[in-house]
């Protein structure tokens, strides 16, 4: 039952076991409360038993499972024991607490993960053990890209549960992009009334000649918003928005006409994109799309408060793949960037960006962007996701800039996990769980000093060949769980890495992830409903993998 992932840095086994029964408690000391609502109602779902939750270990009997800080371990790190006394965990925070009651969670078994009791007669136990473990890095992510396919909100709130699961900490919430659209601002009723539904689909890869002809929808309420950044603080997650800019608007644009480069083109016949690549139709560097974003990112920080969790205070801009070709041929833009004295088009995407870092950083938040936003210099206190690969990264961290890793060579789950014709959609490089597994954040180019500035790593899951949220589990699922041993243990070097003893204690994953209800794709290959057979990927030998 210590098949854990990810790997504690120690786990020493007892002989005997602590049993949960109908006397059992489990008592919370100070700040540590919430991790004890949460474990009360997770196992009470699971055991069907009453489980009593107090402050301190009541004398009426029965077994207890106490959750106390212990300001001596380090925030995040936690020290689990079960013996004859019964179960504790402790931990630096709150949050190492929390990471502690994830271990308990394995150490009880798949049904753990149920939500009601299966009806036998069985017994509840946790062997005697004694675990102490902390994470690797401080940002443990996972990106999801709910524009180009929306993901309900309940979806959303049962991806924070997974994340939980896996000790994954950051979640990064790409809600715009030129195919839609998903967070309700209030003072641009638009931007979700158009920009968040599109007629029709392209159906796999952008070259495919498929469509799927029906209206695809769906955003975030403010309230939605709410619950979703609460529910990830009770779990210690932080939720960091993406509104993406310069490019990759076409929704805000087909919504707000005037956003766009409207000296080049008719922007009022833009609609919501309905394929995939790169849209050509981006922002107009105009003060009117300056005060418009701001107005934006005004409701975008209410709505995630830099509070609510470790990372709360990034707001990410985007940034990528701003194409230029309109503002080439837009006399606004060129006039712009003659009175600001600059060199070029590229030149003005780093006016754009430093605008909102600025922006950002007068209140009191934290600019962070994909890696093009390195281009024309940022503000010290920002950040950058290094995603074309680790040069970003490299740069980003000489340059006293922290970096969040995420690699599209490595860690883009929307790429395919083997290479075989059964692949659902296959696009990207052949990405398999264990190449996920021997994924280092920290390029050896880095010095010490420099490494200190990876603040960790992140899967990014971009949705255009992921339909529904069956999808998004095949695609994401059994690589998180290698991505999250990862970006929690210590591991070695990669090519020393015990793939062996992950793979056997992934047979005790499977059976909690099948307990929790995720479609992964089986170490044996896609199940027959998991294939789309006639619907086009990216051949393997062909052209650089942009989706
Ligand atoms: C990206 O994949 N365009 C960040």
């Amino acid at each position: 039952m210590t098949e854990l992932i990810p790997k504690p840095r120690s786990v020493v086994a007892g002989s005997g076991e602590v049993r949960l029964t109908a006397h059992s408690q489990i008592y919370a000391g100070t700040a540590a409360e919430g991790v004890g609502h949460w474990l009360c109602a997770v196992l009470r779902q699971a055991t069907g038993l009453p489980l009593r939750e107090g402050r301190e270990l009541d004398d009426t009997g029965g077994d207890g499972i106490g959750l106390q800080i212990d300001s001596e371990l380090a925030p995040e790190e936690y020290r689990l024991v079960s013996d004859s006394t019964g179960v504790l965990i402790e931990g630096g925070s709150a949050a190492g607490v929390f990471w502690g009651a994830q271990a308990l969670r394995q150490l009880l078994g798949p049904d753990a993960y149920r939500r009601a009791p299966l009806g036998r007669d069985r017994a509840w136990a946790v062997p005697y053990v004694t675990i102490e473990d902390s994470p690797r890095f401080r940002w443990r992510g996972l990106m999801l890209d709910v524009a180009r396919h929306f993901m309900p909100k309940d979806g959303v709130l049962r991806y924070l549960d997974l994340m939980a699961a896996h000790k994954l900490n950051v979640f990064h919430f790409h809600l715009t992009d030129d195919q839609g659209w998903r967070l309700e601002i209030e003072r641009y009723p638009k931007l979700t009334e158009i920009g968040s539904w599109r007629a029709r689909t392209k159906f796999g890869h952008r070259a495919s000649p498929l469509w799927e002809e029906k209206p695809h929808g769906g955003y975030y309420t403010r309230d939605d918003i709410r619950e979703i950044v609460a529910y990830a603080a009770e779990r210690h997650i932080s939720v960091v928005p993406e509104i993406d800019i310069p490019g990759h608007s076409q929704a805000a644009i087909a919504a707000y006409p005037e956003l766009g480069n409207t000296d080049v083109i008719d922007t009022t016949s833009l609609t919501v994109w309905d394929t995939w690549g790169i849209s050509k139709n981006v922002l107009a560097p105009t003060d009117n799309t300056l005060r418009f974003y701001e107005g934006v990112l005004e409701e975008v920080l209410d709505l995630f408060p830099a509070d609510a969790g470790e990372f709360s205070s990034f707001v990410h801009i985007g940034g990528d793949e701003c194409l230029k070709d309109q503002w080439r041929r837009s006399p606004t833009a060129q006039q712009r960037i003659e009175a600001l004295g600059l060199g070029d088009e590229d030149e003005l995407q780093s006016w754009f960006i430093r605008h909102f870092d600025n922006w950002l950083t007068a209140r009191g938040r934290r600019l962070i962007g994909w890696d093009e936003i390195l281009q024309g210099g940022l503000a010290p206190g920002a950040a950058v996701s290094s995603w074309r690969g680790y040069d970003g990264g490299i740069t980003a961290a000489r340059t006293g800039h922290d970096v969040v890793m995420c690699p599209e060579q490595q860690v883009y789950l929307d790429h395919r996990q083997h290479d075989g014709a059964d692949e659902p959609v296959p696009i990207g490089y052949v990405r398999t769980l264990e190449d996920v597994y021997r994924f280092e954040p920290v390029p050896p180019e880095l010095t010490p000093e420099e490494a200190r500035h990876v603040l960790g790593a992140q899967v990014n899951v971009w949705t255009e060949v992921m339909e529904d949220p069956a999808r998004v589990d095949y695609q994401t699922f059994p690589r998180l769980a290698a991505f999250a041993e990862v970006a929690w243990s210590s591991l070695p070097a990669p090519a020393e890495r015990d793939f062996a003893d992950f793979e056997h204690r992934m047979t005790a994953h499977y059976g909690r992830l099948d307990a929790l209800g995720v479609a992964y794709r089986p170490p044996a290959g896609p199940r027959p409903w998991q294939r789309r057979p006639g619907v086009l990927g990216r051949p393997i030998d062909g052209p650089p993998p942009i989706v």
